[in-house]
């Protein structure tokens, strides 16, 4: 397996082009975007797109995102016009290149195991330098969900996906750690109104505000199939149990303590805690006190970090995991649905 480090601003060519090469003739190569790593196949080859499911052990049901370097590529991807309206036009022209995946009609040639069964194909032109050159000098578009193994949270470092690959691909390119931390927004964009499949860095708010029509979040109807395969799975989850604790600051406080102290009465518990800052009862308890760290508001701290350090908790052999969350709006809404997923639905409101 070959692994490039690069620039994360400005790669070195030839690197890229050796990488895009590897790429574009079929072989399964990682990369980094704004978001999270991706695991590329060229998206015009079923037999590459099919590695991508294996290595992954990911369910055959479930799409891929297809990703290109340029809105003028979009016709590598999509099929006709008639998709092409004024909220989504508007909606290219102010997030891309970024972290929204558009769904519109495919284009034949892309690979059937993309979209398994659907007429349509989730397309996205992210914003990392590494991607878009990488994507640019291989010519093709390229089919890439997120570099983990199935079901395990999502990689937002080079090191994250050797942890789950080893040396099974044809190549990694190192750049760095992602910037966001969790995946794209998906959404549907109509003339009607935008469908938000996967809430993400972009929010319902500014895709309201940019497309004019009303975004609503998708909720899957008892007993008709789900839109977005994606959605039904366990994912983003470390070995460790996990709960949230989100809401009044006080209240949050207290009861993140008190659910601390049951968890650590449990016999062979080794407990973490994902903290906005430090809290004097987690000292006392003698937890393991993860901040994350860097730059912006709490919601962009937690998201960059989250998958990192509920990885980095599995390798510490912690048992349970309490989260502080955050409210479920704006780029909480994200955040806080990757959560509740690692947490198997044991998120609370605390007041
Ligand atoms: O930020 C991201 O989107 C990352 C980076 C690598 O670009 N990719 C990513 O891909 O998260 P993945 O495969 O882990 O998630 C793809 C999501 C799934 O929830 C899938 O169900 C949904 O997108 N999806 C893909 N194509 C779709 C389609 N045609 N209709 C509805 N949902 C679709
Ligand atoms: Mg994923």
């Amino acid at each position: 397996m070959r692994v490039w480090h690069v620039d994360p601003i400005q790669p070195s060519q030839h690197d890229i082009d050796e990488a895009a090469r590897l790429l574009k003739k079929g072989g399964i190569v990682a990369f980094p975007t704004e978001t999270v790593y991706g695991l590329g196949a060229n998206a015009l080859m079923e037999s590459a797109v099919q590695d991508v499911f294996r290595l992954k052990g990911r369910p055959a049901d479930n799409p891929l995102i297809v990703h290109i370097a340029h809105p003028d590529m979009l016709g590598l991807a999509a099929s006709g016009k008639d998709w092409l309206c004024h909220p989504v036009k508007r909606a290219i022209d102010a997030f891309w290149p970024g972290p929204l995946t558009i769904i519109v009609p495919a284009n034949e040639a892309i690979a059937p195991s993309v979209r398994p069964g659907l007429l349509t194909v989730g397309v996205r032109c992210p914003d990392h330098p590494v991607a878009r050159a990488l994507i640019q000098s291989a010519g093709c578009p390229v089919a890439a969900p997120s570099a983990n193994v199935s079901g395990r949270p999502s990689p937002t470092r080079a090191a994250d996906v050797l942890d789950d690959f080893g040396n099974r691909l044809a190549g990694l390119v190192d750049g760095g750690p992602c910037m966001y931390g969790i995946e794209s927004t998906v959404a549907a964009i109509s003339v009607e109104q935008a469908v938000i499949y996967r809430p993400g860095h972009i929010t319902r708010e500014q895709l309201e505000a940019v497309t004019g029509v009303p975004a609503i979040q998708y909720e899957a109807e008892q007993g008709q199939p789900v839109a977005s395969p994606g959605l039904k799975y366990r994912h983003y989850a470390p070995e460790a149990a996990v709960e949230v604790w989100w809401g009044d600051k006080d209240a949050v406080d207290r009861q993140m303590a008190s659910a601390a102290r049951d968890a650590c009465a449990r016999p062979g518990a080794k407990v973490g805690v994902v903290l906005e800052e430090p809290r004097p009862w987690a000292k006392e308890f003698g937890l393991d006190v993860w901040v994350p760290e860097g730059d912006g508001v709490y919601a962009e701290r937690l998201a960059r970090e989250l998958y990192h350090l509920l990885r980095s908790m599995d390798k510490a052999n912690i048992t349970h995991i309490i989260v502080e969350g955050i409210a479920p709006h704006g780029i909480g809404a994200g955040v806080m649905n990757r959560l509740a997923r690692s947490a198997e639905g044991r998120v609370f409101h605390a007041q």
